[in-house]
């Protein structure tokens, strides 16, 4: 059950089985568990996962001693369902993913993952999480109903790693944050409503935003973080009563609000009456020094909503995250989570608990900064060989990403789709902007580099762009 390395490739394994058997005829042979051992790199635990998957959805059908074959069942699905009344039925499209979807694609082993947001299969604390999950599972009570807010000593946990900004009850665990961001986006803010972010910033939040109808504005930033000059003016142009944020290892640029910023920024939303969603979704990942303590420190009249995410750190299987809020706003929160769903399965709350709880959790933690501090300057480095010194002006302190700049005139659009044709997957500046892009740029993130790679990798961007594509 925690065996997440095992999950994902047989997940890969099902997405490229159900690929060949939609190709093929009824009837047809799909390759041998062997074949798809080698040619996919995976053990045979995986591929008979991904054939048991597939078996029950009554895509393929396996005949025992002969193998496995393309099942009639799949064919007349194909041939007879006429779904076209859906169109109808779902009028007009509300929901965009952005560049959401490319970033979740399964990469297969000929892939070069420059996109992946989360951490590589390798840096991942699989025994930790198995003792963790086993303990969870010894839990009494751990499948009965659990309160919308979480559980008590994990709510602590996160309310304590604020550093004290927030108390236990003032917690409420999520699944994972971009489901805290989308209920804050619906609670906080009504749709129609006007909600001001950072240019650039997480293409997730923006596609939560939108989905909430609510109207970005953007607010441009630099090297030290939002301009409070600038958000000011937002707030005063605009009405607005929230503000999403990133101020330490901002996603995509790596930017952390600088001190001086920071008091500029939380009188700027006090002035204006407004929430601000701090997204600290980096904070472990300091690969210089301490990161800055959370804004919410410095914020007694509950205006920061604070968001903090477990996927990162751990595995992104562990769909586990905290929002903090204080006064109506976590009530409406508490709100928005309820409907949402009751509330956040146990056992996944009892194993995230035991993992952080673990003496072995700040080892791990130190590993990972050593590990992704190394995968970063390889990345840096191949950028500055193969792309020029001014494709990467900074190199952030922090995070998982590295803020791309393309030369003037180039399409990120179809560097991005240049690149994936030759297996480098990377992804397009254009996501990351709530409005027009000033000028191109890429999203690279060395959470999933490889350094027998990624010399060759970016070599092969540089070609791409190049090319002019
Ligand atoms: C800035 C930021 N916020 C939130 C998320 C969502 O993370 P999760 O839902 O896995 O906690 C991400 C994921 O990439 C992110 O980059």
């Amino acid at each position: 059950m925690f065996s997440i390395e095992t999950n994902n490739s047989s997940q890969r394994v099902t997405q490229h089985l159900r690929t060949l058997a939609s190709d093929a005829p009824v009837g047809a042979r799909l390759p041998s568990v062997r074949d798809l051992m080698r040619d996919l790199q995976v053990s045979p635990v995986t591929v008979q996962r991904a054939l048991d998957t597939l078996v029950q959805a009554g895509v393929i059908e396996a005949r025992p001693g002969q193998g496995t074959f393309v099942a009639d069942r799949a064919e007349d699905a194909r041939v007879t369902a006429d779904y076209a009344w859906q169109s109808l039925a779902l009028g007009a499209q509300r929901l965009s993913a952005g560049g959401l979807s490319s970033l979740l694609t399964m990469p297969t082993p000929r892939m070069r993952p420059l996109n992946i947001g989360y951490l590589h299969e390798e840096s991942l604390p699989l025994g930790l999480l198995a003792a963790a999950g086993a303990r969870a599972l010894r839990r009494p009570g751990l499948w009965a109903r659990g309160p919308v807010e979480g559980q008590e000593a994990l709510r602590a946990w996160f309310a304590k790693e604020t550093g004290g900004a927030y108390s236990a009850q003032e917690v409420t665990i999520c699944p994972g944050t971009q489901a805290a961001n989308a209920a804050a986006f619906r609670a906080l803010a009504q749709a129609g409503d006007p909600v001001l972010v950072e240019s650039p910033t997480y293409s997730g939040a923006i596609a939560a935003a939108k989905a909430a109808g609510l109207r970005l504005v953007p607010v441009p930033m630099d090297a030290e973080g939002v301009r409070p000059d600038l958000l000011e003016e937002a707030f005063q142009r605009t009405g607005a009563r929230l503000f999403y944020c990133q101020p330490t290892y901002a996603n995509p640029t790596g930017a952390v609000l600088s001190a001086a910023r920071r008091p500029e920024v939380l009188d700027v939303v006090a002035r204006a009456g407004a929430f601000l969603i701090e997204d600290d979704w980096a904070r472990d990942f300091n690969l210089e020094g301490d990161a800055p303590p959370p804004l919410a420190q410095a914020d007694p009249h509950g205006h920061v909503v604070y968001v903090r995410s477990l996927s990162k750190c751990v595995a992104p299987g562990m769909r586990i995250g905290a929002i903090c809020a204080r006064g109506a706003a976590l009530e409406r929160l508490r709100l928005a989570r309820l409907i949402d769903d009751f509330s956040v399965p146990g056992l996944m709350q009892e194993t995230a608990l035991q993992l952080v709880t673990a003496p072995s959790w700040p080892k791990h933690l130190r590993a990972l900064r050593t590990s992704l501090r190394d995968r970063r300057d390889l990345l840096v480095q191949a950028i500055r060989r193969h792309l020029g010194p001014e494709a990467l002006p900074i190199v952030p302190a922090g995070g998982l990403h590295l803020w791309t700049a393309l030369p003037p005139g180039i399409s990120d659009g179809a560097v991005a789709s240049g690149a994936r044709a030759r297996d480098v997957l990377v992804s397009a500046g254009r996501h990351w902007f709530p409005a027009e892009a000033p000028s191109p740029y890429l999203r690279l993130s060395f959470a999933g580099v490889r350094a027998e790679w990624v010399d060759e990798a970016v070599a092969t961007l540089a070609e791409v762009i190049e090319s002019g594509s």
